[in-house]
């Protein structure tokens, strides 16, 4: 099977003056016999419409644009020769279709542009123009080679060995990249939309997030709520404490404590423990009267118990031995030894406790009968004892 030749070979064999035809068949023509016996039956039709010009059957040096069709298989303007070298066969057996080279209108009259040359050698349409129009042919040039080159399929990656093409596929690679991040924020810009409309159109079902402002405007009912609450249980706690006060207040009221009163009847001792004409002072203290032994009341040597209270407000009198009577500090009151007043402003006379002796012969003082002077008690036998 015949193998196409690159356009570097083909160039080269032109080069040289030879066509391609000339060219060494391969190594693997040569040890197919068969194949080379059925593909001239292919490629008869094919090798009858192509008409490669060559040297040898022009009998004059190719030209550049014979040499280009030349070297992409296809069939020259140039009339040539029914026989066709079978490389040449070979060539256009791969090429899917020949092709008319369609003649540039004029001569370009300078060498051709690399992309002129790359354009011309991948089929496009020729870029030999005018001198005229050189300027405006290369933008269009370069446009056109462009357009050709984006739109021929590349080999992998792994595959591609010239720079132009792996450049190329760089680029290409680089527009797809571009293209899906678009497409990946277009898809993505798009749920980000739809659900903001169903959430305006979709009725609220729950309450807005509640702002600061809102927030404490709504804990102002609850913290009166509160505060009037509170309110209520310190007041429930004051009425409650207040009545079990008052109830602890009733029970002692209702049951008091049962005082220790001291007993109402003293034993002084014996009689004759007590001088003549003399106050004792020793019960005064603690029991509230004066022992006295004394003839200044009615002239008997007679002994009594004396009520150290004053009879005007209540005080204590005291007992002035200089002065041999009894003086009440708080108003003035005087009164003899006896226990009658005779200045200031009490009343009467000081009053008696009951006094007797006891079966053991001491004296004994009942402070729960008292007697009078003023009502005559004190010649009353229970309100002395005869010394
Ligand atoms: Fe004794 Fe007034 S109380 S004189």
């Amino acid at each position: 099977m015949a193998k196409r030749l690159s356009v570097k070979e083909m160039l080269e064999a032109a080069r040289k003056g030879g066509g391609p035809g000339e060219t060494p068949p391969p190594a693997e023509e040569a040890s197919a016999p068969e194949e080379a016996a059925t593909e001239p039956r292919a490629l008869a039709p094919a090798s009858a419409a192509l008409e490669i010009s060559t040297p040898q059957n022009l009998g004059r040096p190719l030209t550049l644009q014979e040499k280009m069709a030349a070297a992409r298989g296809k069939a020259s303007p140039v009339p040539a020769k029914p026989s066709t070298p079978a490389p040449v066969a070979a060539l256009s057996s791969e090429a899917p279709a020949p092709k008319p080279v369609t003649a540039p209108a004029a001569p370009l009259g300078r060498p051709m542009t690399m992309a002129e040359k790359l354009a011309a050698a991948r089929g496009g349409p020729a870029t030999a123009a005018a001198p005229g129009a050189a300027d405006a042919a290369k933008p269009a040039a370069a446009k056109a080679a462009a357009s050709v080159s984006a739109k021929r399929e590349l080999p992998p990656l792994d595959k591609i060995t010239d720079p132009k093409d792996l450049a190329e596929a760089l680029r290409q690679a680089g527009d797809k990249k571009i293209k899906e991040v678009a497409a990946a924020k277009a898809k993505a810009a798009a749920p980000a939309g739809k659900p903001a409309k169903e959430k305006e159109s979709r009725p609220s079902s729950v309450l807005p997030k509640p702002t600061k402002d809102s927030a404490l405007a709504a804990s102002m009912p609850r913290r009166a709520f509160l505060s009037v609450t509170a309110m209520i249980w310190i007041g429930w706690g004051f009425f409650t404490l207040g009545t079990l006060q008052f109830t602890a207040m009733l029970g002692r009221f209702m049951f008091p404590n049962v005082l220790a009163e001291p007993p109402s009847t003293i034993k002084i001792g014996i009689p004759s423990n007590f001088e003549p004409e003399a106050v004792s002072e020793r019960f005064k203290s603690e029991w509230g009267f004066w022992i006295v032994r004394s003839t200044r009341y009615n002239g008997l040597d007679s002994i009594y118990a004396l009520q150290s209270v004053c009879t005007h407000l209540g005080c204590p009198p005291n007992w002035l031995l200089g002065e041999q009577k009894f003086k009440c500090p708080c108003h003035g009151s005087g009164f003899y030894i006896s226990g009658v007043n005779f200045e200031g402003p009490a009343p009467r006379p000081l009053e008696r406790f009951k006094l007797s002796v006891a079966d053991d012969g001491q004296l004994v003082v009942d402070k729960s009968q008292k007697f009078q002077e003023e009502l005559g008690q004190w010649s009353d036998p229970d309100s002395f004892v005869s010394a």
